[in-house]
């Protein structure tokens, strides 16, 4: 069976944050963050604002703007780094508050390639014959988890979640995928609750983001566009053939670099990270709905998608009707 998307949604919490903010309790100015990454402006959730709630919001903001209904929807996928809970799993919880019966639920843990990572699943799932309609979010409170007294890395992250419902087509929109993981530099990103070593490697394990950012952004760089240029060649096209290209949003100078080393225009590269700051899984939803909203993607247009982020892991998948 083949797979189309043909509706989007996104949520984006209220409370806004710009760059003075960070200039209040740390060593940082609004110049520094906006010159090395690229970043104006994030959204945070409030206190009692979780994953899920922004997850159900972004998959009604769906069937809003569509006019789906989602209560045959039989299978949920979320992409969480941050989730409520280890368990149960986002995809359940989103499934209960949505009132959708008896679908298939489950979390992907992907960091910002998790998104990605759901569209090969449900493309998959829906090839098997076995489903028709599968809801795919990425959702981040990544201010939870935020290490504030950490310079470095805290400045990055925002809060949003993006959906998209993959359903069951004539025609094929996704098409080849590739996926790819360095699991040695699984030190150089991640969060920890228990002082269990990664790689051997002694772990901080106060629950909050550690970011090697260097070494994320070198890896991301010479990453990034090989392999979107691996995957243009797998689904038999050049890259000045793609319409946009939606990378993960984490730092505009990674989308810059990766851009100028594939010599694709940065103008046809759709990010969200200057307003949004980095949502990790949500930020190619979130990036993709305001590239339909501002009038730039068409439907027919060929989108070539890639997350990368902690695992260090990346994943990508061209879609086109
Ligand atoms: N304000 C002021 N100075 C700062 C700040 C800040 N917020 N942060 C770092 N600095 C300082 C550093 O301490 C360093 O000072 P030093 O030279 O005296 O040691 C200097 O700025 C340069 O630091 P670098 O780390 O070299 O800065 P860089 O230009 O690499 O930018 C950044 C850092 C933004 C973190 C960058 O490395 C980056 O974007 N990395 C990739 C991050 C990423 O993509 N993460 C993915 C996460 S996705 C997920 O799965 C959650």
């Amino acid at each position: 069976m083949n797979a189309i998307i043909d509706s989007i949604g996104v949520y984006l919490p209220e409370k806004k944050i710009d760059n003075h903010y960070f200039e209040q309790f740390l060593e940082t100015t609004d110049e520094w963050i906006v010159s090395r990454t690229g970043i104006n402006t994030r959204y945070y959730s409030s206190e009692t604002e979780y994953t899920s709630d922004l997850c159900v919001k972004a998959a009604q903001n769906l069937a809003d703007n569509y006019q789906k209904n989602l209560a045959d929807v039989d299978f949920v996928i979320v992409a969480t780094s941050t989730p409520e809970q280890s368990f149960p799993s986002m995809a359940s919880q989103v499934q209960s508050r949505l009132g959708i019966p008896n679908a298939g639920c489950m979390d992907i843990s992907a960091g910002c390639a998790g998104f990605a990572y759901g569209l090969i699943v449900a493309k998959g799932l829906i090839a098997t014959g076995d489903y028709q309609k599968v809801l795919v979010i990425g959702g981040e409170t990544l201010s939870k988890i935020s290490d504030f007294t950490d310079r470095t890395s805290c400045v990055l992250f925002g809060d949003g979640a993006g959906a998209v419902l993959v359903e069951s087509s004539e025609t094929q929109y996704l098409h080849k995928s590739i996926s790819t993981t360095n699991g040695d530099l699984g030190k150089d990103l991640y969060l920890s609750n228990q002082p269990a070593p990664i790689n051997f490697e002694q772990i901080d394990y106060n629950g909050k983001i550690h970011q090697n950012g260097r070494t994320v952004f070198k890896w991301a760089v010479s990453n990034l566009p090989a392999n979107i240029i691996k995957l243009a060649e797998k689904n038999g096209i050049t890259t000045d053939q793609i319409d946009w290209m939606i990378p993960h949003s984490a730092n505009i100078r990674i989308l810059e670099a990766a851009c100028s080393q594939m010599n694709f225009p940065i103008e046809k590269c759709l990010e969200s990270v200057v307003n949004y700051g980095n949502t990790s899984a949500a930020s190619i939803p979130i990036a993709w709905y305001n590239g339909i909203q501002n009038g730039k993607v068409q439907l027919d247009d060929k989108l070539m998608l890639a997350g990368f982020g902690s695992g260090l892991t990346l994943a990508g998948i061209y879609l086109t009707n």
